[in-house]
């Protein structure tokens, strides 16, 4: 397509520049029953899976119907839920922190036509559009990142892993069977952009090979101090190394046997690449939680070492969260999240049950810290 311009005049880059104004405010968009009964709120119930009700002090009810989001979307598909929300809520809708898309009604017979619009909306391949449910006691949606899609420092793809699980735990995304809800994520470097710290599963990409230098280019792409400094393990110093054709050149050194290949060095420098087709993979990692309920908040703690990058399917992964779930909606109690239960039951009964191999890459060797998550207690089960 010919070149249009917006109005914006290359030649005088800061004339009539916009800056600094910010987001909308919020309240712009509110619906209105949401604008007349703000902070009167009295209680809310969950009436089916993925619909919510709210009652406020005025007797006003709202009825919210939440759908599973796919995050990374088209206009297309936007444009349809605007579509949707013009049918059935004045032209108002909202997206959570998980990324699912609320509509909301405030009367109750409009809420039935409004699933039933939503439940028969399906793409060409046969998955539902806009899926009802992620309420209560079940999954929801899977908070995750960039993949191949978009990064450059991924160990393994977002999207595609995020469908293959969401599809294996279709079922809970649309009950509320489990002993407490079932937080999912996925960052696809230690980067962690996200929740896969502090989720009750997590899967994360993992690589297995220290980075490759490109040696020749290094000096000219690289701030070498800020590569040498980026290294949790100081793996890496400066030094001089002979190309091919006889020339010295200043780069960096890296001492093999103490990298963890976490990635640090090359997001700070291109000539440090280290992604491999083999060697990247998916470390799955459990019990983490950020409510205050109960418990105090808890850190995931890593379950499996490696899963290699299925295509584009992931079937190990997604056998193991999946099998993970159904041990411990079998054996938790009601309201126990999953980190809960592991920590009650004993870390050794949670691998038994679960059928996980424990291998040595499951024992914290990162400095003085992990000392404190070794046992200094003869109390364990045989
Ligand atoms: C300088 C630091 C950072 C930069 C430049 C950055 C940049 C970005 C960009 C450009 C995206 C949009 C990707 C896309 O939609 O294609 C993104 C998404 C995201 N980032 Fe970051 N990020 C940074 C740090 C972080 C950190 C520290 C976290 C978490 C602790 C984080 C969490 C996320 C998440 C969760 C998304 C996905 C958001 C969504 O659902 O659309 N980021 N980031
Ligand atoms: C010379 C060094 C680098 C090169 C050549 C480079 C190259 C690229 C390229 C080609 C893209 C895709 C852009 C697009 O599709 O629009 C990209 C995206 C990105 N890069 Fe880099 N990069 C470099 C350094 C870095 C560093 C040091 C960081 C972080 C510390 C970084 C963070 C990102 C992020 C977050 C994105 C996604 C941006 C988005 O979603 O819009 N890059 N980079
Ligand atoms: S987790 Fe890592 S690879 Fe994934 S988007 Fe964040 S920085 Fe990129
Ligand atoms: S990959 Fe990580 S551990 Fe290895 S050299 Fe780079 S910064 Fe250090």
């Amino acid at each position: 397509m010919a070149f249009v311009s917006s109005g914006y005049n290359p030649a005088k880059p800061m004339e009539n520049r916009i800056t600094d104004i910010g987001p909308r405010k919020y309240d712009e968009f509110y619906p209105p029953v949401i604008k007349k009964n703000k902070g009167k709120w009295l209680y809310h119930e969950i009436l089916q899976p993925g619909v919510l009700v709210h009652v406020a002090e005025s007797g006003d009810e709202v009825y919210t119907v939440r759908v599973g989001g796919i995050r990374l979307m088209s206009v297309t598909l936007i444009r349809e839920v605007c579509d949707i929300a013009d049918k059935h809520c004045d032209g108002h809708l909202r997206f959570t922190t998980r990324n699912n898309i609320e509509f909301m009604v405030d009367s109750k017979d409009k809420v039935q036509p409004l699933i039933d619009d939503l439940e028969s909306r399906k793409f060409k391949g046969g998955s539902f559009k806009f899926p009802v449910g992620g309420t209560g006691a079940g999954v929801t949606n899977i908070v995750h990142t960039q993949g191949w899609i978009h990064c450059h420092t991924p160990a393994t793809d977002a999207s595609g892993p995020v469908k293959a699980t969401m599809d294996v735990l279709f079922d809970d995304f649309k009950n509320m069977r489990l002993p407490a809800h079932v937080r999912v994520s996925l960052a696809c470097c230690l980067n962690m952009c996200g929740a896969v710290h502090c989720s009750d599963i997590a899967i994360l990409g993992y690589h297995r090979k220290p980075p490759l230098m490109d040696h020749e280019y290094l000096d000219k792409m690289c701030e070498i101090p800020l590569a040498i400094a980026s290294c949790p393990t100081a793996a890496l110093k400066p030094g001089k190394v002979e190309l091919a054709d006889g020339t010295s050149v200043k780069s960096i050194l890296v001492n093999e046997p103490r990298c963890m290949f976490c990635g640090n060095c090359y997001t700070m420098c291109p000539s440090m690449p280290l992604a491999d087709t083999e060697g990247d993979g998916i470390v799955i990692m459990a019990g983490g939680k950020v409510s205050n309920r109960i418990s105090a908040p808890k850190f995931s703690k890593v379950v499996v070492a490696f899963f290699p990058n299925e295509v584009p399917r992931w079937p190990q992964t997604t056998n193991c969260i999946k099998n993970m779930i159904e041990v411990y909606a079998a054996d938790a109690r009601k309201y126990e999240r999953l980190g809960e239960w592991a920590e009650r039951i004993g870390w050794e009964r949670f691998f038994e049950k679960c059928e996980l191999d424990f291998t040595h890459h499951l024992i914290d060797d990162f400095r003085d810290p992990a000392y404190y998550t070794w046992r200094q207690t003869t109390q364990f089960k045989f």
